[in-house]
């Protein structure tokens, strides 16, 4: 596929200053991979053609269709465990005690770069466990963004290959997860298909808000988060396994095949959001905790710097800022105090 030096500077232009992503020379043979199929697709001479193309599109769809194209969803349930455990074992305890002891239940949580929606479900589902039994006396909800609309499509959809539950506790798949039909069959008609980068364990390819969020605070144009508004389409019907339930749920999903679906239990908490983490936030408020794993890697060091400062003001004191395994904030300036490697307090 052609693509002179030139056209390759001028689209790695174009996607830095769009989201972000920062697309030096070493990543040129994922961008003609990548960019391969929309290419011979639109019947287009090379990346400068193309380009010309996706630039020509005043409403900007084309750009964030080439954008979504180039970047990398790879996530899974449960990623880096140790986030959860710390989670469960030491952050979550303490803070129910502490809300509930102030009578503000209330958790708020973001997971920024939530790609299909796995992060954000074990978030979920982590949270839901911490809760058990006072679960309903709880306001809890998950602000899950990403800039993919595919991504975001599927995170709607939770369907997951069986799979990819392999690395989740036995009892946490059995607070989280239901057996499904195989998406063509199932109450979704988006004819979505098994997502090639929904994958646990998968090695990651080198390219390198009031009292807690209160989304109903003056600038926050997000609608507020009931139930109803949740998910970007609607949800698949599927009891929770609650008590002696649960032990059967567990025994039924890891005898069946095929197909999951989380549970409504979990799936009211998240709401899934398109937001380009470079451009405006149109919310205010702090949370809890923000996830913010293997997002910045992609980025450049300034734009680095810049989100993890503006995250600062995001995060309510106390609260915790969790970024991926590969993403330590040594070298960056910023407030944050160290908890341990990829957790930080504020
Ligand atoms: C590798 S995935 C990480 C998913 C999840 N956080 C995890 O660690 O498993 C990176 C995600 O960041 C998203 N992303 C990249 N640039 C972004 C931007 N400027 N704004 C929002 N999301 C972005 C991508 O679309 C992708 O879904």
């Amino acid at each position: 596929m052609k693509c002179q030096e030139q056209e390759y500077s001028h689209l790695s232009e174009v996607v830095r200053a769009h989201c972000g992503i920062n697309l030096h020379d070493g990543k040129k043979e994922l961008v003609r991979a990548r960019l391969a199929a929309p290419i011979r697709n639109g019947g287009f001479g090379g990346v400068g053609e193309y380009l010309r193309h996706v630039l020509a599109d005043p409403s900007g769809r084309r750009l964030a269709q080439m954008v979504d194209s180039l970047s990398t969803n790879v996530t899974g349930f449960f990623r880096e465990p140790r986030h959860f455990e710390f989670l469960a074992n030491q952050f979550l305890p303490r803070l129910i005690e502490a809300k509930a002891k102030a009578g503000n239940r209330r958790i708020r949580a973001w997971s920024a770069g939530c790609s299909t929606g796995e992060e954000a479900y074990s978030l979920a589902i982590t949270v839901l466990e911490a809760l058990g039994a006072q679960r309903q006396r709880w306001d809890v909800k998950i602000l899950a963004t990403d800039i993919s609309e595919r991504a975001l499509d599927a995170a709607d959809a939770a369907l997951y290959p069986r799979e990819s539950v392999r690395d989740v506790p036995p009892a946490s798949r059995a607070v989280g997860f239901a057996p499904s039909h195989p998406p063509c069959a199932a109450t979704h008609s988006c004819g979505l298909v098994p997502l090639p980068w929904t994958s646990t364990g998968s090695v990651e390819p080198h390219i390198g808000v009031g009292p807690a969020w209160e989304p109903s605070s003056v600038r926050c144009e997000l609608p507020p988060l009931q139930p109803s508004t949740v998910g970007r389409s609607s949800p698949t019907s599927a009891a929770q396994g609650e008590g002696e339930e649960r032990g059967t749920r567990a025994k039924s999903l890891a005898g069946t095949d095929g197909w999951l679906t989380i549970t409504p239990a979990v799936r009211e908490l998240v709401v899934f959001r398109s937001l380009n983490l470079i451009a405006d936030w149109p919310f205010c408020g702090t949370f809890d905790l923000i996830f913010c794993r293997n997002v910045m890697i992609y980025f450049d060091r300034p734009t680095q710097e810049r989100l993890v400062r503006r995250f600062w003001d995001y995060v309510r004191t106390g609260g915790l800022l969790f970024t991926g395994h590969a993403e330590s904030l040594t070298g960056i300036e910023h407030n944050f105090r160290y908890v341990e490697p990829t957790i930080y307090s504020k």
